[in-house]
């Protein structure tokens, strides 16, 4: 029971917001889903511009009002369609969504990746962002609204927030490498804005949760190489995910279970080989069941899959140990490369989608590698509680890096009980986005379900 009312969080969350909107009106009169978008199609030529170049801008069509916070806070909203690279070496464009509060700082920059989680493109944060979107009843509740709160107390320190769409064009989730270019890329292009946003000389941070931190996470190990000219001060990565195969494992048959389709399912959207290895490996007669990750975002793959045995599909049970799966789950595990800039992990010892050992085996990796690394292991959390109660602490830290101060040097790991009644807490995150964090994290209602 515990489970499912954490589950059913999102959906009673969200309900106050939508309720003079059913879901039919909502997708008439709400914006044009991004597939159906002249906006998100790059110009023709676009290859030959340099990774970050912007190729579109406008205003949202929509007002950026997903949960009501932005509309009182957000001075100006712009979307750019800019240049990235896939997974394979491709120019590819995706979105980004810049939001600039009151009184912004044009020089203090967050990066903030939300955890889609999903192998549909319509899920695109730059749609789901924007009122009458942010659910649709084809398609369900596209964002989780958790990060819509943390996003929103950033905005109330001032800080100009731009949040891509990193999983490109084509929703490839579990393929980290896109996530990382197309995060890196969002910065240059959030340079190149300057002329629109006002954005000047800016020292950039970056924060995600679980999906978010995988793609916060490659764009810090990508960076020396992908964009070596960009001067990051830090990341916080929440929630980490470094590795698929665990997961899978953790996941099946409870309340994630809907990861693993949507997960495989990003994966063919970017790789020709692990869409062959469903078409030969997914029942044929499970095959539709299969595909509907191709069209729900997080929350609807999430109730969907609801306590499915994923090998139910499979004619193979092997299927996610052949070589090819293996080697490109591989691929898009963390690890392979030490960050540069300093980064801050948060990880819940009781995760239940990604095991912590995972995670303390890969902030070893980039110790012994000599990356600056503060972990922090907490006790009293699973994995969507602590993508709220983990998150004052993680302001509290990227405040430290976008005003420059000095870091410990090295790595430092302390395993704690949690930080949210810190009365720091407090002075990170706002009194109004504490107090809805308590609400939901006290029974019967979980946070938002944050993959
Ligand atoms: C911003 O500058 C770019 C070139 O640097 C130019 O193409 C674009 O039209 C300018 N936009 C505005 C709104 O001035
Ligand atoms: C950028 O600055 C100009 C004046 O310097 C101001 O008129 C404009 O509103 C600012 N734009 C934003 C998005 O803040
Ligand atoms: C398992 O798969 C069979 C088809 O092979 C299907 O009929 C059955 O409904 C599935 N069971 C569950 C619990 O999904
Ligand atoms: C984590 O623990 C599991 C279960 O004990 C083990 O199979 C796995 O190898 C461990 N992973 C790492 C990275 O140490």
């Amino acid at each position: 029971m515990a489970k499912l009312s954490i589950l059913l969080a999102p959906l009673f969350a969200i309900l106050p917001f939508v309720a003079s909107a059913p879901a039919q009106s909502a997708k008439s009169s709400g914006p044009v889903l991004p597939l159906d978008d002249p906006f998100y199609k790059p110009p023709e030529g676009f290859e030959s511009l340099p990774p970050g170049s912007i190729l579109r801008h406008r205003l949202p069509p929509k007002p950026i009002a997903a949960l009501g916070f932005a509309k009182a806070n957000v001075e100006a909203a712009h979307q750019f369609l800019y240049r990235t690279t896939d997974t394979h070496g491709n120019a590819i464009a995706t979105v980004s969504t810049i939001l600039i509060p009151h009184n912004a700082d044009y020089s203090k920059v967050l990066s903030y990746q939300v955890a889609e989680d999903s192998a549909a493109p319509n899920c695109a944060p730059s749609y789901a962002f924007q009122l009458e979107a942010a659910y649709d009843g084809a398609i369900g509740m596209v964002m989780p609204q958790l990060e819509l709160l943390l996003i929103g107390a950033a905005l109330d320190k001032g800080w100009v927030v731009t949040v891509p769409d990193h999983l490109g064009p084509k929703a490839a989730f579990l393929a980290s490498k896109v996530s990382g270019q197309a995060v890196l890329d969002n910065l240059r292009a959030a340079i190149h804005s300057s002329n629109i946003t006002n954005i000047t000389n800016p020292t950039f941070t970056m924060w995600g949760y679980s999906g978010g931190s995988m793609a916060s996470g490659f764009a810090a190990e990508l960076q020396p190489t992908y964009a070596p000219e960009l001067n990051i001060a830090g990341a916080a990565l929440g929630g980490t995910v470094p590795s698929i195969p665990p997961v899978l494992q953790k996941v099946n048959k409870g309340l994630y279970v809907g990861l693993i389709p949507a997960g495989v399912q990003g994966l063919a959207n970017e790789y020709p080989e692990i869409q062959q290895l469903i078409n030969e490996n997914i029942k044929p007669e499970m095959m539709d069941d299969f595909k509907k990750t191709q069209t729900m975002c997080l929350a609807g793959d999430i109730v969907h899959y609801l306590g499915r045995d994923i090998y139910n599909y499979t004619s193979n049970p092997d299927i996610f140990t052949t070589p090819t799966a293996k080697r490109i789950m591989d691929e898009n595990a963390m690890g392979h490369n030490i960050p540069k800039i300093p980064l801050f992990v948060y990880k819940s010892v009781g995760d239940d989608v990604s095991p912590v050992n995972d995670t303390d085996a890969v902030v070893q990796t980039y110790c012994k590698g000599g990356a600056n690394v503060e972990y922090r292991r907490d006790q009293l959390s699973n994995h969507a509680v602590l993508a709220g109660t983990g998150a004052p602490d993680a302001m509290i830290w990227l405040n430290n890096r976008m005003h420059n101060r000095p870091i410990e040097p090295g790595c430092h790991t302390s395993t704690s009980l949690t930080s949210l009644l810190d009365p720091h807490a407090i002075w990170a995150l706002g009194t109004e986005v504490i107090s809805v964090l308590k609400s939901l994290l006290s029974a019967p209602l979980g946070p938002g379900v944050v993959g």
